[in-house]
């Protein structure tokens, strides 16, 4: 009996816990601009072929998520390498066990980092982003400057603001499913 109730606490204690844990990573992708909100995975390949993802691209996700579109650039389109940057703990820890799983180490590398702080974007040929128009103006200003001239930038549902960003060029855009997509290049 008693050990029944001390097994009840620990379960009560991890659920708690989780429920914690869950709260941190939320509440950081939150103040670092967008909450984990996965694109759906059957529109994924689609939009990758609209933005016409080549198998010698580096594609970079800036706000990797679960690395479902890191996946998607390997499995479908066989890209050279997929970089994903994840602030958010819970996203991370899970596709770094994806990648463990399906022995991906040396095509897929994620980083816990805001990428808004880092300047090690100079192997990308091909950005992928699905964040809000806030984060999408800062990361520009970071692609102008730290990326290679005429990549394709692709970002579903917000604009870059041309205004303000001259160096990018709208190449196309389309509806596919619920979301927008814009791709762009650097130029
Ligand atoms: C809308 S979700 C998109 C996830 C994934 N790219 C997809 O399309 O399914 C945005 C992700 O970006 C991450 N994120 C937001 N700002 C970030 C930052 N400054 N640095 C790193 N990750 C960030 C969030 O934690 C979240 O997981």
């Amino acid at each position: 009996m008693y050990f029944l109730v001390l097994l009840y606490e620990v379960f009560l204690l991890l659920l708690f816990l989780l429920l914690i844990l869950l709260l941190v990573s939320y509440t950081a992708s939150v103040i670092y601009g967008a909450p984990f909100v996965p694109i759906n995975k059957k529109y994924i390949k689609e939009m990758l072929l609209f933005g016409g993802l080549k198998s010698n691209d580096v594609l970079y996700d800036f706000g990797s998520g679960d690395g479902r579109v890191l996946f998607t650039a390997i499995k479908e389109f066989n890209v050279l390498k997929a970089v994903g940057y994840e602030i958010s703990f819970l996203p991370y820890i899970f596709s770094k066990i994806l990648i463990k799983i399906k022995n991906l180490e040396n095509k897929i590398f994620i980083k816990r980092k805001n990428f808004l702080k880092d300047d090690d974007f100079k192997e990308a040929t091909f950005i992928y982003m699905y964040l809000f128009p806030e984060v999408i103006d800062k990361l520009a200003y970071q692609i102008n400057k730290f990326c290679k001239k005429n990549i394709k930038i692709l970002s579903v549902d917000f604009k870059i603001d041309l205004n303000k960003h001259p160096n990018f060029k709208l190449i196309k855009q389309n509806k596919i499913g619920n979301y927008y997509v814009f791709l762009y290049e650097n130029i």
